[in-house]
């Protein structure tokens, strides 16, 4: 569903984002649960694209300024490592072992997907300790690196959420990045105050057997707490301004934000 959100938002004359490899990836069934959304939440393409186009300008301005491993935390369907290939860098995908078994035998069905693009990591946030399982896999914890988490945190528990961003900011080199995007409690809770059209959104995931359980406010203190120094987030409005050049009150996607953090590295030129 995330990559034909993506792949939609990938196409025609208002495309804002670039991921050529999505709406195949997605096949017919992705696309049409993507399709299911647009009563709901006809901004959700643009949302997907808003914050794919967010995080893969973060990863190439990481790499620019000399980071040479990308670690996407919960990939599912991501194809960074073969759109963002960069000589010398090394792209890592660490997802659930069947999240990882289904995207390699969708791969497989077509010809041009560098496979061998990613190295791929098995793991499960809550029970395997992806640290050890990354280093095992190659990765130097003393050269900086850029995390991705994108699409994952609020379906993971505050405990797993919190112990992950506990390690990455301790266990890697400090001037390593993390960009991810996270939900506000109301949502993830399903608040009384909810709206109408965001409950339907939550309704449609939870049907598809993935619950949202964590959200966050105001990601500052839980950073300081999980011993970040930097931090900056911005809205999708603020997203759709800068790729779109647009407001439009009525989009209605207000409860989720993207979070770009580090431990040393300050972000004031970011
Ligand atoms: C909505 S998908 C997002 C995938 C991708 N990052 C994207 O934006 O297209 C959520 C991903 O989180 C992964 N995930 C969820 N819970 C996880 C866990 N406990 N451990 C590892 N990965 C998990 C799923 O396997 C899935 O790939």
């Amino acid at each position: 569903m995330v990559a034909a959100h993506r792949g939609r938002a990938s196409t025609g004359p208002e495309a804002v984002c670039n991921d050529p490899w999505a709406l195949r990836l997605a096949g017919p069934e992705g696309e049409a649960l993507s399709r299911r959304w647009d009563e709901h939440s006809p901004s959700m393409v643009l949302w997907m694209g808003l914050r794919t186009r967010y995080l893969d300008d973060c990863v190439v301005r990481a790499l620019d300024r000399g980071v040479r491993q990308v670690v996407v935390l919960g990939a599912g369907l991501d194809t960074r490592a073969a759109r963002l290939a960069r000589d010398g860098a090394r792209f890592f995908e660490v997802d659930q072992p069947a999240s990882q078994a289904d995207k390699r035998e969708r791969l497989s069905r077509f010809d041009g997907y560098p496979l061998d693009a990613a190295t791929f990591v098995p793991c499960d946030f809550e029970r395997d300790d992806f640290v050890r399982l990354l280093e095992e896999a190659g990765l130097d914890r003393r050269a900086p690196t850029c995390f991705v988490w994108e699409g994952v945190i609020y379906y993971l528990t505050e405990e797993a959420t919190r112990s992950t961003l506990g390690r990455l900011a301790s266990e890697f080199d400090p001037r390593s990045l993390l960009v991810f995007d996270y939900l506000n409690t109301r949502m993830a809770k399903a608040s009384p105050r909810l709206r109408e059209e965001d409950r339907a959104m939550k309704g449609i995931i939870e049907e598809l057997g993935e619950p949202m359980q964590f959200g966050i406010d105001d990601p500052t203190p839980l950073m300081l707490e999980c011993g970040y120094r930097f931090l900056r987030t911005v809205s999708f409005d603020e997203l759709a301004l800068q790729y779109t050049g647009t407001y439009a009150r009525e989009r209605f996607f207000r409860f989720q934000a993207v979070a770009l953090a580090s431990a040393s590295e300050e972000l004031t030129l970011w």
